[in-house]
């Protein structure tokens, strides 16, 4: 081959590519997705890609924008998707919406937000103050979908046309449904991919709800949208898009069993061609303990000793003896079922026995929320809570535990161990999804060659959230194989730059699919 054909054929593609999703960081953020969001664009964008953010305008995103400005209007159909659920509230106020241009922080990633007043609430993005759904969520997600696929086709006068929509979760699992009734001979649609961040999630609305939005009422059928007698938005995202992925290899395989497929494994088994796994990377910048504003000390592999001094900031914080030699457990999240909070709880008189202090930062589930702080009563010098969300304190807590618990019963890749392995923390995991692909056990083989980064234990093998925390107390009292488990941890390759390339080839698969198949595989 001479060398001018062999260079055209390594040239990266490049592509225009409308990212959509519910959550933004730093403009609006519940977990996980808000990071990937804000992380993987800006990591496509180093790859020369063309990309565009799109996300609903909520109050409290447009408020941290450093400025923002409006580039279009799009009228909303006086009939047709997405309904006039928006309206039955306030008749005539939702007849257009505006399009907000900002860009993401420290990038040039350019974001779209959607302005309407179905976004104007306080709270999250899908709840009040008291964590209480909005009942429109479908209305809404809806709009955010049928305002991307405006974009898609051109006819939101903005001047640019993408090549793949990327969709993100239930909440943009209709983008492909409606790209596919679209026929111009003019004009071709963009190609779909669809991203699952957790399946836990599947926007599962009435048939009433169908009828209001008025989708196409051929829609509802089982190989469809229709989802035992209701409908479901993460169910028209993985019938309908070219190319479906998952965050990580082992979560990919998961859903395809009945146990994490929530009712859809048969479909995502069916579809496992064009079903793949890529693991989520991190922001690089915004993780790193050695220029991270947020915590007390920066600190390096080469500096390892100063990072006991954000140890005894977050005891200060939190209220906890100021114990150098005490292990420091540490442990951020949502506190709902998914994150194994009911497995710590159950085990808890037993771990609060050994000599370890635990720091918790999270919201959600109002019971778990209150058996957590009934033992910070009984043992106040052992383990406290922070209720709430603290984007500054979760970096503290990164920095400041000797280790941190993440017991989830799934995950389908978790960001919070990849952190933790940034900052010399040693993850204690259970063996699941992207946990079982990331971390490493502290076996006695993994430590003598020198890949174990952290616990990982899985009932079904013998060993509990018990059994794991024991084993971090043993090898926490000898300072050569911590140490080694903190600097193995620090080594590994967390950044965006593997994973980009793969979304960049799942891109190219997804554009050759929709030109292959055109129209979606029938589900049997
Ligand atoms: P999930 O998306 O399932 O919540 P991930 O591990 O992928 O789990 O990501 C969680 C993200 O949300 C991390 O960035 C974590 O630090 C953050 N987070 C979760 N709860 C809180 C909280 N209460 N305060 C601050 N950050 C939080
Ligand atoms: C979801 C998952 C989490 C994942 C995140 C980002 O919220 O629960 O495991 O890391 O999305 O992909």
């Amino acid at each position: 081959m001479n060398a001018k054909k062999n260079k055209t054929l390594l040239k990266k593609p490049k592509y225009n590519i409308l990212f959509v999703s519910s959550e933004l960081h730093p403009f609006a953020k519940t977990g996980g997705l808000g990071d990937v969001s804000s992380s993987l664009p800006k990591a496509l964008k180093a790859l020369k890609q063309d990309i565009r953010v799109l996300i609903p305008a909520y109050p409290f995103a447009i408020e941290k924008a450093a400025s923002i400005k409006h580039v279009a209007t799009i009228n909303l159909p006086e009939s047709g998707f997405p309904g006039q659920l928006g309206l039955s509230t306030q008749p005539g106020e939702i007849r257009s919406v505006a399009i907000l241009e900002t860009k993401l922080p420290g990038s040039h990633v350019k974001v779209w937000m959607i302005e309407s007043e179905i976004y104007n609430r306080s709270g999250t993005p899908y709840s009040d103050e008291n964590n209480n759904e909005w009942e429109d969520n479908d209305f809404r997600f809806a709009l955010l979908n049928y305002i991307a696929v405006e974009i898609a086709m051109g006819r939101a006068s903005l001047e640019w046309l993408p090549d793949v929509v990327h969709g993100n979760d239930w909440q943009a699992g209709l983008i492909g449904v409606l790209l596919e009734q679209e026929h111009s001979e003019s004009q071709k649609r963009p190609a779909t991919v669809f991203t699952i961040h957790n399946m836990a999630h599947m926007g599962i609305y009435s048939r009433e709800r169908f009828d209001a939005l008025e989708l196409e009422a051929h829609l509802w059928n089982h190989h469809e949208l229709e989802f035992h007698d209701d409908f479901s938005f993460i169910k028209g995202g993985l019938v309908f898009s070219d190319r479906v992925n998952t965050v990580s290899p082992t979560y990919a395989e998961e859903i395809q069993s009945e146990e994490f497929g929530y009712g859809l494994s048969g479909l995502l088994t069916y579809r496992n061609e064009r079903l793949s796994g890529i693991l989520n990377g991190i922001d690089m910048k915004e993780w790193n303990p050695a220029k991270d504003p947020h915590i007390k000390k920066n600190y390096s592999i080469k500096s390892l000793s100063q990072k006991h001094k954000n140890k005894i900031a977050l005891q200060s914080h939190f209220n906890l003896p100021r114990k150098k030699k005490t292990l420091l457990l540490g442990l951020v999240a949502r506190l709902v079922y998914q994150k194994g909070i009911d497995l710590l709880l159950e085990n808890m008189e037993e771990i609060l026995q050994l000599p370890v202090q635990i720091a918790i930062l999270g919201s959600g589930d109002l019971e778990l929320e209150s058996r957590l702080r009934c033992w910070t009563t009984r043992y106040p010098d052992k383990i406290q809570i922070q209720l709430g969300y603290d984007e500054s304190l979760s970096h503290l807590i990164e920095a400041g535990s000797d280790a941190f618990l993440m017991p989830s019963r799934f995950e389908p890749c978790g960001l919070n161990q990849l952190y933790s392995l940034r900052y010399g923390t040693i993850p204690i995991v259970r063996e699941t999804g992207g946990l079982a692909d990331t971390v490493t056990h502290a076996s006695k083989e993994n430590l003598s060659n020198h890949t174990a980064t952290g616990i990982v234990f899985l009932e079904s093998k013998g060993s509990t959230i018990l059994d794991a925390i024991n084993l971090a107390s043993l090898l926490y009292q000898n300072k050569t194989i911590w140490q080694k488990l903190m600097v193995n941890g620090m080594k590994q390759e967390f950044s965006w730059k593997e994973s980009a390339r793969q979304y960049l080839k799942l891109y190219t698969q997804a554009i050759k699919d929709r030109d292959k198949y055109k129209k979606h595989a029938p589900v049997f």
